[in-house]
Parts: C-alpha cells; structure tokens; sequence
C-alpha cells in the first residue's frame, strides 16, 4: 500500500473545492462536513482491530485470523473523498436532494474513479483505489452492497460511521429550519408518521422514501444511531451530547411531544 501525503490531500482538496463558490452556505457546509468526516474516519479506524496503528510491532498480526488491517490513513482518506460529488451537484442542481439531482455517491465516485480526480489527490495503488471507490459508493447506500470482504467491509463502515456521525452535529449546530429548509410553524407543529416510529421501535435505519413529514426526517436521524457499528462511534456520540440535544427537540404537536418522551425514555444507547 502506497503512504498517504496528507497534507497533499488536503491542499489538493483546498483546491479542489476552491472552484466552487464558497460563500455558497452549502459550499462551506460541505468543506466543514469532509474535514469533520475525514477526522472521524481517522479516530474510528484507530479503534478497529488490525487499524495500522496497532499493528505496529505485532510480528504476523496481520495474517491473524479476525484481525483487519485496516490503514488509518486509508480510512481518513475516504472521508476526505466521500463527498466530492457534492460540490459538483450544487454547482449543477443547486441542491443536496439526490432525489432531485443525482445520487452524490454515485456522481462523486464517477468523477474520481471514472474521470481520473482522485489521481490529482496523489500516487495511490489500484488496490487502494478500489477500496475508496466501494466505501465511497456505498457510503449513503440504506445497505452496504453484499459480498464484500471483511477488509473492504470494515472500511465502509468506518466511513458510514463517521458520516453520521457528523449529520447529528449537523443537526444539533444548524438551526433545524434552516437545515430542512421549513417555518419554525411547521417544524414545531410536524407530525410523526406511523411507519418511522415502527422503525425506531425496531431501532432500524429509515428509508429516505418513508419520511413524509419534518418530524420524520428528525426521528429518522435519531435512528442512524442504531445503525453504528463500532463503540467508539456511539461513545463520541454520547460525549458530544448530539443524541440529548436531538432528543430534547420541542414541539407543539402534542401526539410529537408524547412521542419525543417516548423516545427519551427508551433509546438507551
Ligand atoms: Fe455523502
């Protein structure tokens, strides 16, 4: 495996995303989420069995049954990449809804992987490129496509883990209206359908398709947390107080308030 320049990276991707307009919010957004990301990508790796790190010193630990060999740098890499395709899709559309767009992951991937960007991030093997180019499609996938290796695995879920985690700061830093684009009258007075409390209930990921209210976008992001796969994922989440603060969310809609209590109650992470 190729060594990763990280500063390289990072000036690669200053320029990069230098093209685009950043006094766009959504621009600045973007570059604060990568960096986010990337980071997180970074700190979950070095907890996963077999990360580079811990390998170190370790005589045949990598051919161990069960163990990973996870590369750190790899892993910050992915989460550097993982949104490229957002800039372009903002540029073109004017907005973060793949659903009125194209899927990010998908235009991102063909633009790095097809188009030959991600060589302008530096000198990386075939291997490595394959292992980007899966955890980058499937980063925003409702499931990670079968048949992958526990290696090509782990990497997507180190950076699936890291993106969400940063969508619940998102939603604890930005104000919601702002974030689902609705009134403050709406927000408060938004119901929550009856097939995303199933999916809490069931403390399962929501479909993006069965959000049919504000409210619903809100719980479904509250549900992500079920979904993490490492610990250190949900400790970080826990002491940066995302989840309480997503939690402590206040509606006028009675039936809402009801069910926040309920939520509060029982999510016991
Ligand atoms: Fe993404």
């Amino acid at each position: 495996m190729k060594n990763t320049d990280r500063d390289a990276v990072k000036q690669a991707f200053a320029e990069y995303s230098d093209r685009y307009d950043s006094s766009d919010p959504k621009i600045k957004l973007k570059i604060s989420h990568t960096y986010r990301v990337a980071s997180l990508c970074d700190r979950i790796a070095e907890t996963v069995p077999g990360a580079a790190a811990d390998l170190t010193g370790v005589a045949g630990a990598e051919s161990s049954p069960g163990i990973i060999p996870v590369d750190r740098d790899l892993a910050w890499l992915s989460g550097m990449l993982h949104d490229v395709g957002r800039f372009e899709q903002v540029r073109r559309y004017n907005t973060f809804s793949d659903a009125q767009s194209v899927d990010h992951a998908q235009f991102g991937a063909d633009l790095l992987f097809k188009e030959g960007l991600v060589d302008s991030f530096g000198d990386f093997d075939p291997e490595q490129k394959r292992i980007l180019e899966t955890a980058i499609r499937n980063h925003n996938r409702f499931r990670i496509e079968d048949g992958l290796t526990e290696e090509y695995m782990a990497y997507c879920q180190i950076l699936r883990d890291a993106d969400k985690i940063d969508i619940l700061r998102v939603n604890t830093e930005t104000p919601l209206e702002e974030i689902y684009n609705v009134s403050t009258d709406e927000l408060r007075s938004s119901a929550v359908s009856e097939e995303v409390r199933q999916g809490f209930m069931e403390r399962r990921a929501i479909l993006r398709s069965r959000r049919l209210t504000t409210a619903d976008i809100l719980v479904s992001h509250i549900c992500l947390v079920f979904e993490l796969v490492y610990p250190v994922s949900i400790q970080i989440v826990r002491e940066q107080g995302y989840l309480d603060r997503i939690l402590a969310f206040e509606s006028d809609n009675e039936d809402t308030k009801v069910w926040f209590e309920y939520m509060r109650k029982t999510i016991n992470l």
